[in-house]
């Protein structure tokens, strides 16, 4: 499946990061090149043409530098056939809690403001501002019910008419998967130097129950390939 441009578009994404040293630059690249939701986002053609970005949760920004290397090289001709245009990002704003996240992410995407803006911040108090797709991707459930709830209504007061929610979260109906998932959640996230964290999962159908509530059309598919996760992906139309 299209190896050697995965191969160019992973260097395109991972170059920002090389100038910042070996762990931000590696950490891409193991990121982007393991899991499969960055792939399938650009090959099932999920975002609009043209969008303003929100990112909560964004780490050091690894989506972001997909997003504009997958555009890069869309617009030097250098993109599958069979794959639809990948956005033109007006903008991407990503929110992160961590400081040292965020100072890899901003170090390797200096160059892209202001089309791009890293800031730090609880996306708990954090003002969303107006956009027209918001991402979430493996944040809600470090974050308490109560404040889930009340980011996921934010976020829709967020979206412009028709604008969507990307976000992945574990399914904890899943069983022994979602007990691995959960699991290597909790080691990661001790081993980034954190204390072992509370986690705040929900039943897949209770995630989709809880977005219908706040007013958005829900679609899931499966986002876990090759690795023993329960991990879906929502896409949340307003
Ligand atoms: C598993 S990482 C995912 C990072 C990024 N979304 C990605 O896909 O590469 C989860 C991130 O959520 C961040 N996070 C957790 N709670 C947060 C909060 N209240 N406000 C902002 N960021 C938060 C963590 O610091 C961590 O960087």
């Amino acid at each position: 499946m299209n190896e050697s441009f995965l191969a160019r578009l992973l260097d395109a994404a991972s170059r920002p990061y090389r100038a910042g040293g070996h762990f931000g630059y590696h950490f891409s690249r193991g990121k982007l090149s393991s899991d499969c939701i960055f792939r399938e986002l650009l090959r099932q053609g999920v975002f609009p043409k043209a969008a303003r970005f929100l990112d909560l949760g964004c780490g050091q920004a690894v989506f972001a530098s997909w997003l504009l290397a997958a555009r890069g090289l869309y617009d030097q001709g250098d993109w599958p056939a069979d794959w639809p245009e990948p956005p033109r990002v007006i903008e991407l704003r990503g929110f992160e809690l961590m400081a040292k996240d965020i100072g890899r992410g901003r170090a390797a995407l200096a160059d892209r403001e202001p089309q791009v803006i890293i800031r730090q911040g609880d996306i708990c108090k954090t003002d969303f501002g107006q956009a027209d797709v918001v991402t979430i991707l493996d944040v809600l459930h470090y974050i308490d019910h109560a404040n889930q709830e009340d980011i996921l209504r934010r976020v829709h007061a967020a979206l412009t008419p028709g604008g969507m929610l990307v976000t992945r979260v574990g399914d904890a109906d899943a069983g022994l998967y979602f007990h691995v998932c959960d699991w290597v959640d909790r080691a990661v996230t001790f081993v980034r130097g954190h204390r072992l964290p509370t986690l705040y999962y929900r039943r897949l159908d209770e995630w989709v129950a809880l977005l219908v509530r706040l007013g958005f059309q829900v679609e899931t598919m499966p986002m876990s390939e090759g690795k023993p996760f329960a991990n879906v992906m929502l896409i949340a139309r307003r």
